[in-house]
């Protein structure tokens, strides 16, 4: 699945001064490529990751899914791609705490409405995947941060998107735990999926194939 951007602003309105998180970013990124975003805080790295993940809409400029016009989508077709295309992993790692480890990899799977024993299973192997079958009945504040983050891409490979998009996958974790994600998310890669990851680790920027960096909501080079 291919992303393009052309020529994407994001403007902000705070008092009276406008904010130009994106200031024309034209972007293209091929299936199965595997590419890193760096930049100092607020260049608008999270900005531009949201808008390639259908949460935000920019404020000018196209962006293309497989040449679809993501700005001409109606909400249905917007949360359908959000739910089948796209896999997000976050730095806090946005599990519910609520639920154990298992149930929260599942979900994906339920809100698509996948029988119960197909969920459990493709949950299971998924949690088996990142090395995490013995921790399937702890809850997020029973887990370290590194296997809370685990159970997040557990949740992306039992979802089965296209694209994993991941903002500061490892922003919270010890250099062995980002070591574990980063083996993981290339192992991914390998499979076939497009990464888009933005880091501010050097090292883990230099693994992906292609390198991006942003400076005032524009990308340099
Ligand atoms: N909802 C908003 N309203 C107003 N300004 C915003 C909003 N979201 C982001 N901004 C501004 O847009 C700019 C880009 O923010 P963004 O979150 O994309 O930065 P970032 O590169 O992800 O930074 P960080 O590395 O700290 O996460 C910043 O100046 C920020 O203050
Ligand atoms: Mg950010």
């Amino acid at each position: 699945m291919s992303i393009r951007a052309i020529g994407l602003h994001k403007h902000y309105s705070v008092g009276n001064s406008e904010i130009h998180a994106l200031d024309g970013i034209d972007l293209d990124i091929m299936s199965g490529e595997y590419v890193t975003v760096t930049g100092v805080s607020g260049s608008g790295k999270s900005t531009l990751m949201n808008i390639l993940g259908c949460l935000d809409l920019p404020t000018s400029g196209q962006y293309l899914l497989d040449g679809c016009d993501v700005g001409e989508m109606t909400d249905g077709e917007l949360s359908e791609i959000r739910s089948r295309k796209i896999g997000f992993i976050f730095q806090n790692f946005s599990l519910l705490p609520s639920l154990t480890a298992l149930e929260n990899v599942e979900l994906p799977l339920m809100y698509r409405g996948a029988p119960k024993e197909l969920r459990r299973r493709i949950a299971a192997e998924a949690l088996e995947a990142v090395g995490l079958s013995c921790r399937a009945k702890h809850r997020p504040s029973e887990m370290s941060g590194g296997q809370q983050q685990r159970t997040a891409i557990a949740r992306a490979i039992a979802a089965d998107t296209p694209i994993i998009l991941a903002d500061e996958p490892c922003g919270n974790l010890d250099s062995r735990s980002s070591h574990d994600i980063m083996d993981i998310l290339q192992e991914l890669n390998r499979s076939g999926k497009t990464i888009v990851m933005i880091t501010h680790d050097e090292q883990a920027a230099r693994r992906a194939q292609r390198l991006l960096r942003i400076a005032d909501g524009r990308l340099v080079q």
